[in-house]
């Protein structure tokens, strides 16, 4: 029997506060209380899921490399992100969690990575395209609990995981600039940033008014919200997406001191044809929702690769 967080966290929820009150950072379960403990594992798969499911979204993009020694580039953001989910879910290992039944046991439906991933990335404009919008997500989401995780021994690998995200999405936008110069290649770069920059912009979540991680805020999870997230996301995106002469649907609007989007948002998404229908205008945010939970074409066949060595060998599994 899996031991309950009460079991594992001893803590009391004011013990806690007054632990991050003194400034000390949270080392393990025996500083922890059940709530922090349920909190800090949901973000904890969020992210490993995240880092995980990328790999073999990015392998399959990755076939499309130009040339050999670009197929390698693209190899050795796939083995970091590996290396990332690792290190998500060796921490989650540390705090009660099965690893085996989490990683090569769950169902599809029940990984917890962003919806964008669900949709395939089929060249490798899309998978450069997916370093420059999707990996500024994670740099941007990750740098966020970087800075503001009260727990220690997932804050300290992070510095090592925003080194290689840096690496990735410069990768992107290298590549991103090189294919702008030429105007039929720079026409497919659009093309995937039509329907890329609006899936990252929901990866941040709901908006404020609908949704407060209250905990994740104060136990120090993470240290901006939702909609802070996505400003900071696009003003690392919008500007450098106009100087290489790629529309997306957002401005800065110097007024009001923030980024504004300038298309239907949230809208209604056709997944097979990866096309955006914003002439339905924008819809609420239930039936969005209603999408991500629902997941997408991808999901069942990248889970199922990520297990299939695990389910095929028993011996591995026992
Ligand atoms: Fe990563
Ligand atoms: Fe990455």
């Amino acid at each position: 029997m899996t031991p309950s967080v009460e079991e594992l966290a001893p803590r009391s929820e004011d013990e806690v506060r007054a632990h991050l009150a003194a400034g000390k950072l949270v080392e393990g379960l025996q500083h922890m209380s059940p709530e922090y403990l349920k909190g800090i594992r949901r973000i904890l798969t969020v992210s490993a899921d995240t880092e995980l499911i990328s790999a073999p979204a990015y392998l399959r993009a990755a076939a499309h490399a130009p040339a050999l020694n670009n197929f390698g580039s693209a190899v050795s953001i796939i083995q970091d992100e590996l290396a990332h989910a690792h290190i998500g879910y060796r921490l989650l290992g540390d705090l009660g969690v099965d690893m085996n039944a989490l990683i090569y046991e769950r169902e599809p439906e029940a990984f917890k990575y962003p919806y964008a991933f669900d949709v395939a990335l089929d060249s490798w404009h899309e998978l450069v395209m997916a370093n420059a919008l999707y990996d500024q997500a994670g740099f941007v989401l990750l740098s966020d609990v970087h800075r503001s995780s009260t727990f220690g021994p997932w804050k300290r690998a992070l510095a090592k995981v925003d080194k290689e995200e840096t690496f990735h999405l410069r990768h992107g936008r290298t590549w991103v600039k090189k294919l702008c110069a030429d105007p039929v290649e720079k026409a497919r770069v659009q093309a995937a940033a039509d329907w890329m920059f609006i899936l990252t912009l929901e990866w941040f979540g709901l908006p404020d008014e609908r949704k407060r991680h209250g905990i994740q805020l104060e136990y120090g999870f993470k240290g901006l919200t939702n909609d802070e997230l996505r400003q900071a996301w696009m003003a690392a995106v919008v500007p450098f997406m106009q100087e290489v002469g790629v529309d997306v649907p957002a401005h800065h609007d110097e007024r009001a001191g923030r980024y504004v989007i300038d298309c239907p948002f949230p809208a209604r998404f056709d997944a097979e044809a990866k096309r955006w229908l914003l002439d339905e205008g924008p819809i609420g945010w239930d039936e969005v929702v209603e999408r991500w939970k629902g997941r997408g074409p991808m999901n069942v066949g990248y889970v199922t690769r990520l297990q299939r060595g695990y389910r095929s060998r028993p011996a591995v599994a026992a």
